[in-house]
């Protein structure tokens, strides 16, 4: 029987080089990214994936130029809310994952106000991660289990501190535009995901490549450390 992953992450690259090949800036392979975003996650509803973590922003893309910077915060608060009605049309719910506190004031809010409008839904669970890190992640949830005084940590004390422990763990994470790396993307919960890596850019995929994902997927044999 084929098997639906439970969760499935994607790291969503390639905008930039989608708008170079089109002799357009770079922004407008993220605005073309979020077109694409919304067609995989109505992708991921129709084979059945509960919950799916979209990479939107690292830790480390502070280093990019301001203006793409900039643009990405507006991407954020502009146009979060203003899909309301996709998700809600379609039992999505909002999470953020990362820290969103040092965002700019409209785009913090836009996402807080996302994740209040969304909270009733229960098609999907979609986890935006944006100011995310995996190597902080982990650091954060330490932190905050030392500060409540917990005095040893385990790898189930560190999962119990995340941002949204009720989001299980990732079981398959897809890659678009080639690159074949995790760049500090869901580091502690990849322990025993599987990777998928695709050329395809990420303003091109669409919800066909879903079911790629899955089929990929239902290739593996998947063992935890232990015997198939
Ligand atoms: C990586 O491509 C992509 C990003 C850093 C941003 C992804 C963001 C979106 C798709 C928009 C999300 C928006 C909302 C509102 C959720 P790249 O720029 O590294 O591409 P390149 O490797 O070709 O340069």
């Amino acid at each position: 029987m084929r098997e639906v992953p439970l969760h499935i992450g994607f790291i969503m690259d390639g905008n930039g080089r989608w708008a170079k090949k089109r002799f357009m800036p770079r922004t407008a392979g993220h605005l073309a990214g979020l077109k694409a975003l919304k067609k995989v996650i109505l992708g991921c509803i129709d084979q059945g994936v509960r919950y799916a973590t979209l990479y939107c922003f690292s830790t480390e893309n502070w280093k990019r130029p301001a203006d793409e910077v900039n643009y990405l915060m507006g991407l954020f608060s502009e146009k979060i809310m203003g899909e309301l009605p996709f998700y809600n049309k379609n039992g999505i719910r909002l999470l953020t994952t990362g820290d969103i506190s040092i965002l700019p004031e409209d785009a913090r809010r836009a996402l807080q106000d996302a994740v209040r409008a969304t909270e009733g839904n229960d098609v999907i669970t979609v986890q935006l991660a944006i100011n995310y890190g995996g190597q902080a992640e982990i650091c954060q949830a330490v932190n905050r289990a030392l500060s409540e005084g917990i005095r040893e940590i385990t790898p189930e004390v560190i999962r119990a501190h995340f941002d949204n422990p009720e989001v299980p763990p990732v079981e398959i994470i897809a890659r678009s535009a080639g690159e074949k790396r995790l760049s500090n993307f869901l580091l502690f919960d990849s322990a025993y995901a599987e990777f998928a890596f695709y050329d395809k850019l990420w303003p091109d995929w669409d919800e066909n490549d879903v079911c790629g994902i899955i089929d990929e997927f239902n290739t593996r044999v998947r063992k935890f450390g232990g015997l198939a």
